[in-house]
This record gives C-alpha cells, sequence and structure tokens, in this order.
C-alpha cells in the first residue's frame, strides 16, 4: 500500500501544529505575566491548538499502523527510533496537553489560568519540538 501521501500530510502537518503551539505559548505567557483577564479568544486559541495537535497525532498514528504492517526484519534500527521512540515522545506530549487543557478550564482566577495554559503548552511545545529534531535528524 502508497503510504506516501499519509507520510507527506503528516510530515507537512507539523508547521501548523507547531504554529498554533507558538501562537498559544505567547499569548498564554503574555495573559500570566500581565495578569491578563482570561476571554473567550483565549479559550479559542486552546480549542484551536488541541485540535491543531491532535489531527498531527492521529496521521501519526494511521501512518504508524500502516507502515508497521508493511516492514521487514532489516529495519530494525530505523522502527526503533522513529515508531518507538517518536511516537512514544509526541502520545507523551498530547497526554500533558489534555491533561493540562482539562486543568485550565477548572481553574478560577484568570492569572492562574494563563499560568497554568502557558506551563501546559510550554512543556507540550517543547516535546513536540523534541520529537521533531529527533525524527528529522536534527538531533
Ligand atoms: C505533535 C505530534 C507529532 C509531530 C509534530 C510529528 C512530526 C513528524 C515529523 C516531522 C516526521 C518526519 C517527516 C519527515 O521525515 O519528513 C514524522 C514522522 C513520523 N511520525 Fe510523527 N509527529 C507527531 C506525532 C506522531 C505520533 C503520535 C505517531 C504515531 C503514533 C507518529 C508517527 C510517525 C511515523 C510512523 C513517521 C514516519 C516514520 C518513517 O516512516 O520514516 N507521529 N512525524
Amino acid at each position: 500500500m502508497d503510504t506516501n501521501i499519509l507520510f507527506m500530510a503528516h510530515s507537512g502537518w507539523r508547521y501548523i501544529a507547531l504554529l498554533v503551539l507558538v501562537i498559544a505559548i505567547l499569548k498564554y505567557l503574555i495573559g500570566w505575566l500581565q495578569g491578563g483577564k482570561w476571554g473567550n479568544l483565549d479559550r479559542q486559541i486552546g480549542l484551536i491548538t488541541t485540535i491543531g495537535v491532535d489531527i498531527q497525532v492521529l496521521l501519526g498514528i494511521v501512518l504508524w499502523a500502516l507502515r508497521v504492517g508493511i516492514m521487514q526484519n532489516a529495519e530494525r534500527m530505523y522502527f526503533i527510533e522513529r515508531y518507538i521512540e517518536h511516537p512514544v515522545t509526541m502520545l507523551i506530549a498530547i497526554v500533558v496537553m489534555h491533561i493540562g487543557w482539562a486543568r485550565v478550564r477548572k481553574t478560577a482566577g484568570d492569572t492562574d489560568k494563563f499560568r497554568v495554559a502557558a506551563l501546559t503548552f510550554i512543556i507540550t511545545g517543547l516535546l513536540v519540538a523534541l520529537g521533531v529534531a529527533r525524527v528529522t535528524g536534527w538531533m
């Protein structure tokens, strides 16, 4: 089965996932440090960011399942780095993102909301950046 289109979609969507993460981090950091008021836009940014990263992860899971199915024995090292380490890193990232975002929604004060949101997306962003750097050979 030709998985190249899926691979290209998963590879290209990273820019959208990283862009929404950077926007969310900046917005929440500013709100946190300046003691801003949590508004509708802040809720929407969090939702769009989680959806953007979720799409990336879904594409990755489907790609993983399809490619593992057609893999040969000689490809083991490649398998461990790209099919174990990379997915585990990214799955930890989205677990952190979803737990953090659920916590943002439960937190009451505006400054506290921004603090939790900023920390959530900083950790998510760092993990996602690390996962991309490793899988593309930067690190
Ligand atoms: C935010 C989350 C993720 C980001 C930003 C991301 C990004 C990337 C990038 C940049 C590549 C390399 C593409 C290239 O070489 O051009 C890649 C490859 C890949 N990713 Fe992800 N990924 C994420 C999550 C996941 C998850 C959760 C899985 C699986 C459960 C996954 C499975 C894969 C697979 C199977 C490959 C291709 C490996 C290969 O055949 O060489 N990814 N990903």
